[in-house]
């Protein structure tokens, strides 16, 4: 059977950059407070450029094929993940090939929030295993700036969020290397401690003044809910993934978790009762980038030479919905 690899991964941020600082002038918060409780220091955002999350995925592609030197034309399927799409008809894939200049293959939208990189893994592994696709790219692009709430009402959940893109090349290989597996759960349960639910299909008479002053049309999340959650199912997930492989933490060599706070990377770490080398966070520059993150932190932690061939990698996530996951990985 084929396996499936990462051949190369790329990510791109908008310029403008957001200082813990710069939302102190909006907000009643501080910079020592966002550094406390997340350890962000700042993140990226598309400001009033009007750039959606197909355009993020544009960039981070081109600099993708021109590390790789491939023709973007020998890729054969496109998974986008956002939580932030475009428009809500039709999806980002589409838009994106369409601004990517891509030949007219198909393209499949996930919205799984924070868990989208590792649920479009996941889906694009089995293209990949079952010899559908032999090059797909996969995506994570957020623009969450557009969403928040940049007043003192949502100054909970708008100092977490940052814009940004990831776009990672999945190929077959008959090599002993690539995705093992991966894990995939939600629990619909808990969808109002973390959603964005107006304007939607659902709430037909959402747009209104009443509905505007009562700010329904921003994220709103139940941070602590969320962080309580989170850190016992990132254990639960990643120790999923590597039982399932005959594999022990001890063995692992690299986790990357999406990139939400600080404080859950360091009690996953804590928790799994490993070193804090081998747990990746670059959250103090990105802030939580939802789609994108896990995408952002596998390329910084390839740059800087944290992972080498061989190694046993594990992706995890969690995220809205709730929905969490985990994709390990031989290296
Ligand atoms: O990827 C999945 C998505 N999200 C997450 O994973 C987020 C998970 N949750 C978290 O990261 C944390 O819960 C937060 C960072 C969101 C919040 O940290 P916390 O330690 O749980 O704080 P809290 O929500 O309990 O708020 C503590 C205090 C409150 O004031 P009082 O009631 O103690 O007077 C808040 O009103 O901090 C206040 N507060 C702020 N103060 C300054 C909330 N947001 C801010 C702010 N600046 N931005």
């Amino acid at each position: 059977m084929k396996n499936s690899f990462i051949k190369d991964i790329a990510f791109y941020v908008p310029e403008k950059i957001l200082t813990n600082d710069d939302l102190s002038t909006m907000m009643d918060t501080s910079d020592e407070w966002i550094k406390t409780r997340t350890g962000i220091e700042k993140r990226h955002s598309t400001g009033d450029t009007n750039m959606g999350p197909a355009d993020l995925a544009v960039l981070a592609s081109n600099k993708l094929f021109e590390k790789i030197g491939m023709d973007k034309n020998e890729v054969d399927f496109v998974v986008f993940a956002t939580s932030t799409p475009d428009y809500y008809v039709p999806g980002s894939g589409a838009l994106f090939q369409e601004k990517m200049g891509l030949d007219n293959i198909g393209v499949l939208d996930i919205r799984q929030g924070c868990s989208g990189f590792t649920y479009a893994l996941s889906v694009a592994d089995k293209f990949i295993k079952t010899e559908t696709y032999s090059k797909i790219l996969v995506i994570g692009a957020e623009v969450q700036t557009t969403q928040l709430d940049f007043d003192n009402d949502g100054r909970g959940t708008a100092v977490l969020f940052g814009d940004g893109a990831a776009a990672c090349l999945l190929t077959s290989t008959d090599g002993d290397k690539g995705i093992l597996s991966a894990h995939l759960h939600s629990d619909g349960q808990f969808i109002d401690v973390l959603s964005s639910s107006h304007p939607s299909s659902k709430y037909k008479d959402i747009i209104n003044e009443d509905n505007i002053k009562k700010r329904q049309h921003h994220i709103h999340m139940n941070g602590r809910e969320v962080f309580k959650h989170a850190v016992r199912r990132f254990k639960e997930v990643i120790l999923e993934g590597l039982e399932n492989n005959n594999l022990t933490i001890d063995e692992v060599d690299m986790v990357i978790p999406h990139q939400a706070n600080y404080r859950i990377t360091q009690t996953v770490q804590k928790q799994l009762g490993v070193s804090e080398d081998k747990v990746f966070s670059n959250v103090h520059n990105y802030g939580n980038t939802t789609a994108a993150s896990i995408g952002i932190a596998l390329t910084e932690a390839l740059e800087q030479n944290k992972i080498k061939k061989g190694d046993i990698v594990v992706l995890a996530s969690f995220g809205a919905g709730f929905q969490w996951g985990s994709v390990v990985i031989k290296w």
